[in-house]
Parts: structure tokens; C-alpha cells; sequence
């Protein structure tokens, strides 16, 4: 007989925890700053992080204190659309328990930073009572399920939200851990027939799982980012299916090159009436199929690679029941950051801001945080989320378009037509101080390299091309890097890889230009690559779409940048 095989501590305490519940309610009565780390890894489930303040780590260290533990808890918000209610008591809650700043995720979700253990439950039931979850944010599950967000342009755009609810409440965890430690308190055992967790099982994923659904034209979602990619499709305006795509995922390890950043493959058609089912299966197939031993492969896109796509879709179609159509062709065109005054078919008004690296907070003399609860308050639009972390105020009549901009301007917020187009185009992760997996600096960072890139721009006449630029502060890839025009990735403290050759529409990955180069220098070593490209692009040809087709070794002479191959990743996808 085969010895039993050995799975990874992950797993094991997954399979140890009773379907999430572990000791995590007698550690949260307990009086401590933090958890054991078997349950931070269970905390995760329930969507929230515990970190240290990483500026304070080494003060506290030498003066044998114990690190500044506070937890991120992040909320789970499907297409990212909120009542004006719902965001007030985002807006309340950071300022009784968080740092007083809210971040916008860059899926469609929120971020409470600082928040201390003690007052976790205060934060969790607060949003709960506005019918706003934390279940599954974070942790080996089904994350925050992202869609569209443009509110009501186009006459589908709510049957897309509606699925997008549907499958969120499809792969909401069922075993009853989270009400128990969060919400009613009663301590429920999980049945002894039956599985409490029909979709997931008692080891849930092997790891992350995120979905995301595109408008028909409109890549605002990243759809090949996502483990499950959904592209709509209609005929005149009626909504006739969608295209699945499988095997997206960002996180890479530097110079380890069995982790690489890869786009979705098409996998198949499915009718609207299939789209839970194909989603269940394919979510099936990788609980069924995934690595359960090594965490770094074990991702849906490690899955379809080592099975291929074809045996893949073999298994998704057995849990399916049928066989699937072929994929059609895809029809995304652009990505939409919905900036500014927009008409919706039913004759309101949608402003979308551009809100820096999706932090919302009061920063004389911007005060960004107050104009925006004013605004909820007084005007009660409903709010939507987007994927580039900025934020869409809809639903608002001809009368109250003026007092918007009145609000807006009595907080010093910037109306989004006084930003540059780059800096409209760009994201960075949080990072420092609260993440625990960065390398180096990102959204303290990148307002700065934008304001040299900014200049930069002017100089070689360039200010007016929106060119998409990521920053994050170590590889996985939380901001989505590996398909922006230009992105800076943290390599070493101080220093990022700089990567450029994605395009506008996010279908194609990008390649590695220069290696850890320090923050003040990043803006000045493209400087030779924007000469270039002001000389030599074609009409109309983006930035991104140049570098690719300068290619690697071009680009690269032109800053004169030398790349170890041992820091280059095949591309796949
Ligand atoms: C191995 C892979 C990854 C790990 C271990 C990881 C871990 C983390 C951690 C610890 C945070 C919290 C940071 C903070 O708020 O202080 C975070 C934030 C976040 N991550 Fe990841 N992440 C990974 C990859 C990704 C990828 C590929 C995406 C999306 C394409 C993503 C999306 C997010 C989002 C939306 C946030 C919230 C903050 C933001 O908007 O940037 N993550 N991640
Ligand atoms: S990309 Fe890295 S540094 Fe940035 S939030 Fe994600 S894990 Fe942290």
C-alpha cells in the first residue's frame, strides 16, 4: 500500500480548524494584541490580515517590545456597488476603529488599516448590519466577485451586476464559523452528516480564487487577471452569453521560474442560464485538481498548464454534466475608467473621481474623506467601486450636479479633469507600512515617481497620452503590474524592476526592462525610452504597444539597462 500523501501545514490546519473555526473565538476573547499564527491563516477566511506597523518593527524589536500589531479587515462588496448608506458606515467605522483613512481595493472591495484585535468584532458586525459581509475577502476561497462597474451606460450593465451577486452568493462559505464568531455568538458545531461546505469541502481551495466579469467592450475588470474570466457577449442589446476564460493569476516569486504571471485562456461559450454551473465546475475541477503541496503552484493557472487546457475542460465539463461550446471571439476594445460627468440611459447623472491609489482620507488642505461622506449624506448616490481603485458617484438628477461639484470644491478635492492623464492611468498596492510581503515602497512611493514622470512627459511632449502604470512593493502582484504599459515591481528595499510592453486593453503581458533601480532614478531612466518613442512611434501607437514591438533587447540598449535571464519569465497565455 502507498504511504498516505503528506499535505502542506496550510492544509493540514484547513482540515484541523472544523470549517474555519479553529480557536479563533477563544482567542478573540482573550487578552492579546494578536493570534497564533495557525489562526492568522484562518483569519484570512473571515477577511482580514493581521500585520505589524513595519515602520516601527526594528525601534520595538531593540527595545524588546512586542511588534504593533492592528489587522486589515477588508470587505467583500460584489461589482463594488454600495448604497450612500453602506459607504457612511465604511466612513464611520475607520474613524472609531481604523487609521481614519479607507483604500479602495484594487478589486472593487474596501480596506479598513490599523484596526486592533479588540476591536475587530465591532468592525465586523458594523458592516453586516448594513448588509455588507467580510466572509471569504481573503483566505483559499472565492474572493470578492468583480464586474463592470460602469453604472447603468448601457442596457445590460445590471443583468451583468445581477450575476455577479448571484455567483457571489454561490460561493459564500456555508459552515456557519463566521456568524458564530462574528455575528450571533452561538456556538454551532458543524453537522456530523452531511458537508457544511457542499462547494468548497473541509480543505476549501489550494489556494486564492478570483472572478471577475467584463462589460462586452470594456476591460475595466482585468478580465484575463482573474482565475475565472467572464466576458459578456450580446447581440443588438440583449445579452446572449459569455465567454469563460480560466487560468489568470499575477503572483510570482522574483527569479523563481516556476511562478509566472499568466492571462486566461478561453475555455469555453455558455448560454446565460449555465453561467453558475460552468462557474461551479470550474471551481470544482481546481478544489479537485490544484496543488495542495506547494503554494506557490497552486494556483488555477499552474493547474490548467500542467493539465492542459484540453484535459481541463475535459473534467469542468464532466462536473458540468455536458459538453461546452467553443469560446467566440472576444470583443474587448478598451479600458473605461468612467473619469468624470457621464449620462446613464435613465437620464441621471454618474461623476467618477479619480481618487490617488484608492485612499480616501482628510489631508489638508484635501479633505477627500469628508467631502465624500458629505455627499452620501446630503445627496444619497449610489457608489461604485472600480477596478483602478477609483470611485463612481451615480444616480444624481440635473439639480444635483451643481452641489456635487460645490461639495467637492469646499473639501479642496480636485475634480479628475486637473490630474494627468498619467497619473489618472495608474495604481500602486499599499505596501509599506502595513504589508507584510513588501520588498519596497509602492503607494507612499509612486505619487512622487509620477510627479518626475509628470515632467518628464512634458519635456519630450508627451503629457497627454494616458499611458497605464502599476506599482507594487514585491511580486504578487496585488495592483496588477504584468499587464500595465509601464509598471515597477519592489525587487530589493529601495529598488523596483522596471517592466513595460502590456497594452491598453490588458490582453498581453509584459517584459522585463530594467532591474532594481532606486525609486529617485526610475522616472530619469525612462527618460531615453519616451525620446524614443516621441521619434519613432507610429500614429496613434500607445506606449505599451511600442515596446512590444521594439521588443526586449531594443528597448533595453535604449536605456541601457543589462537584465539577468534568470530574472525573465517564459510568457504564457
Ligand atoms: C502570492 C500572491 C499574493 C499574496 C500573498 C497577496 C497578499 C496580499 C496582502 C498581504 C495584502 C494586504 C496589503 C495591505 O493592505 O497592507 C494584499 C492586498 C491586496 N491584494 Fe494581494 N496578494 C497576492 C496577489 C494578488 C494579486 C495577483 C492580486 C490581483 C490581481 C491581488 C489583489 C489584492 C488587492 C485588491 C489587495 C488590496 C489592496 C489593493 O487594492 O492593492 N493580490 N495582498
Ligand atoms: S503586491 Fe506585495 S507589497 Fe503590494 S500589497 Fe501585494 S503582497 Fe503587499
Amino acid at each position: 500500500m502507498n504511504p498516505p500523501e503528506k499535505i502542506s501545514p496550510v492544509e493540514q490546519n484547513k482540515l484541523d480548524s472544523r470549517y474555519l473555526r479553529g480557536m479563533l473565538k477563544e482567542s478573540l476573547a482573550a487578552d492579546t494584541t494578536h493570534f497564533t499564527k495557525n489562526e492568522t491563516l484562518l483569519l484570512k477566511f473571515h477577511g482580514t490580515y493581521e500585520q505589524d506597523d513595519r515602520d516601527k518593527r526594528q525601534e520595538l524589536l531593540k527595545a524588546k517590545q512586542e511588534p504593533a500589531y492592528s489587522m486589515m479587515v477588508r470587505t467583500k462588496i460584489p461589482g463594488g456597488v454600495l448604497t450612500a448608506e453602506q459607504y457612511m458606515v465604511h466612513d464611520e467605522l475607520a474613524d472609531k476603529y481604523g487609521n481614519k483613512t479607507l483604500r479602495i481595493t484594487t478589486r472593487q472591495g474596501f480596506q479598513f488599516h490599523g484596526v486592533l484585535k479588540k476591536n475587530m468584532k465591532a468592525v465586523i458586525r458594523g458592516v453586516n448590519e448594513k448588509l455588507v459581509t467580510t466572509s471569504g475577502a481573503c483566505g483559499d476561497i472565492v474572493r470578492n466577485v468583480m464586474a463592470w462597474p460602469a453604472p447603468s451606460f448601457e442596457p445590460w450593465q445590471a443583468e451583468i451586476h445581477g450575476y455577479a451577486r448571484d455567483l457571489s452568493d454561490q460561493f459564500l462559505s456555508q459552515s456557519g464559523a463566521y456568524h458564530e464568531i462574528w455575528l450571533n455568538g452561538e456556538k454551532v458545531e458543524p453537522p456530523q452528516t452531511g458537508d457544511p461546505e457542499p462547494i468548497f469541502g473541509a480543505t476549501y481551495l489550494p489556494r486564492k480564487f478570483k472572478i471577475g466579469m467584463s462589460g462586452v467592450w470594456d476591460n475595466a475588470v482585468d478580465v484575463y487577471t482573474h482565475d475565472l474570466g467572464i466576458v459578456p457577449e450580446v447581440k443588438g442589446d440583449k445579452l446572449t452569453g459569455f465567454n469563460i476564460l480560466v487560468g489568470g493569476g499575477f503572483g510570482t516569486t522574483h527569479g523563481l521560474k516556476t511562478t509566472y504571471p499568466r492571462l486566461g485562456s478561453p475555455l469555453c461559450f455558455v448560454l446565460p442560464e449555465d453561467l453558475l454551473a460552468i462557474s461551479k465546475a470550474v471551481v470544482i475541477t481546481q478544489r479537485d485538481f490544484g496543488n495542495r503541496k506547494e503554494r506557490k503552484n497552486a494556483r488555477l493557472k499552474y493547474t490548467v498548464d500542467t493539465m492542459g487546457l484540453d484535459r481541463f475542460r475535459e473534467e469542468v465539463e464532466k462536473r458540468f454534466g455536458k459538453k461546452t461550446q467553443p469560446a467566440h471571439d472576444i470583443q474587448l476594445k478598451k479600458i473605461d475608467f468612467g473619469h468624470g460627468w457621464r449620462k446613464q440611459l435613465q437620464g441621471t447623472w454618474c461623476y467618477g473621481l479619480f481618487i490617488e491609489n484608492g485612499r480616501i482620507k482628510d489631508e489638508a488642505p484635501f479633505r477627500l474623506k469628508s467631502a465624500l461622506r458629505e455627499i452620501c449624506r446630503e445627496l444619497k448616490p449610489a457608489v461604485y467601486l472600480t477596478p483602478a481603485q477609483d470611485l463612481m458617484l451615480a444616480g444624481l438628477t440635473d439639480s444635483q450636479k451643481k452641489p456635487l461639484e460645490g461639495i467637492l470644491k469646499k473639501y479642496g478635492v480636485a475634480l479628475v479633469e486637473s490630474f494627468s492623464a498619467i497619473r489618472k492611468s495608474s495604481m500602486a498596492c499599499p505596501a509599506l507600512p502595513t504589508c507584510g510581503l513588501a520588498i519596497s515602497e509602492s503607494e507612499r512611493l509612486l505619487p512622487s515617481v509620477l510627479t518626475q514622470l509628470e515632467k518628464v512627459l512634458n519635456e519630450t511632449g508627451l503629457s497627454d497620452i494616458p499611458i497605464i502604470t502599476r506599482m507594487t512593493g514585491c511580486p504578487n502582484g496585488c495592483a496588477r503590474p504584468y499587464n500595465a504599459e509601464l509598471a515597477f515591481v519592489g525587487k530589493t528595499a529601495g529598488t523596483h524592476n522596471i517592466y513595460v510592453g502590456g497594452n491598453a486593453v490588458g490582453s498581453r503581458i509584459v517584459y522585463l526592462l530594467a532591474e532594481k533601480v532606486d525609486g529617485p532614478s526610475l522616472a530619469s531612466t525612462l527618460k531615453p525610452l519616451f525620446t524614443e518613442y516621441r521619434k519613432s512611434r507610429t500614429p496613434g501607437e500607445g506606449f505599451g504597444d511600442f515596446c512590444d514591438r521594439l521588443g526586449p533587447e531594443k528597448t533595453r540598449a535604449i536605456v541601457g539597462a543589462v537584465v539577468a535571464e534568470k530574472e525573465t519569465w517564459a510568457v504564457r497565455g
